[in-house]
């Protein structure tokens, strides 16, 4: 069965009728006007960028952003690996997807009884997500939503692992976007987080806040996502910060 239909039974009561299969995705958002928060977003909802995305896009505004000696595609992947402990037979929710980059190596960890979910608002990401999770054979166990990360749309306690990389700084409401993110994890999930960190030097915060407002992107202070975290009952925390960026991880309690 083609994992999209499986999506459906996690759906939240009052939207499932809602979901219509576009592009082989379900669309939770339909035609009406998205407001973006600002231009990096515009740029992800471009046919352009999901075209170039995963070669070349997210690999160099990934080096600039966490520094010469930060870690590169293959390492990031490893360290979400890491931080989501997955085994086979779990569900995972990727909120903030893109093209699916890190949906399909999810979907080769949880293997064939395990179910991965990306979802993200852009409809141009979410085409080229579907098309090469198609070509990797992976549509059995790994399908995509149209919806918004402060509203995910799914049941509570329906995922045993939650991602959110390079997306948590593009969102609105990131707050309540990590309220959704922590409803729908089991207890005893997991979830990781790579987003955006404030430098600690006076001129270099300047830039940061002339940079970000312009930019749409917002910069967490150094602690701020971690104290989210645990505010929201999360243990075991492990944060490594690196250049201007963050992973952060930990286990619902
Ligand atoms: C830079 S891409 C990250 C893709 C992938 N996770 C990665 O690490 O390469 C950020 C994605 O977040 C999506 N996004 C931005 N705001 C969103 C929101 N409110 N809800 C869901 N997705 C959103 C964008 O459309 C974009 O595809």
């Amino acid at each position: 069965m083609d994992a999209v239909e499986r999506v459906r039974p996690l759906l939240a009561r009052d939207v499932r009728d809602e979901a219509q299969l576009v592009d082989g995705y379900l669309d939770l958002l339909g035609p009406e006007e998205h407001s973006s928060p600002g231009f990096v977003q515009n740029l992800m909802e471009s046919t352009f960028v999901p075209l170039v995305y995963e070669r070349w896009w997210r690999p160099a505004l990934g080096r600039v952003a966490k520094g010469l000696f930060g870690p590169g595609m293959a390492e990031e992947r490893r360290i979400a690996r890491l931080l989501l402990a997955l085994s086979p037979g779990d569900g995972v929710l990727d909120v903030g997807c893109g093209t699916g980059n890190f949906t399909r190596d999810f979907a080769r960890s949880v293997g064939a009884d395990g179910l991965v979910v990306g979802i993200d608002v852009s409809e141009t990401m979410l085409t080229r997500a579907v098309v090469a999770t198609r070509a990797a054979q992976l549509s059995d166990r790994g399908a995509y939503v149209r919806g918004d990360a402060a509203e995910l749309p799914f049941l509570d306690s329906s995922f045993d692992a939650v991602c959110c990389f390079a997306a948590l700084h593009l969102f609105a409401n990131p707050m309540r976007a990590l309220d959704r993110m922590t409803a729908v994890l089991t207890p005893g999930g997991r979830i990781a987080i790579f987003t955006s960190v404030r430098g600690r030097s006076m001129p270099l915060r300047t830039f940061e806040s002339v940079a970000g407002a312009r930019s749409g992107m917002r910069l967490f202070e150094r602690d701020e996502v971690v104290k989210a975290l645990e505010e929201r009952g999360f243990e075991d925390i492990q944060q490594r910060i690196t250049g201007l960026t963050q992973f952060v991880g930990g286990r619902l309690g």
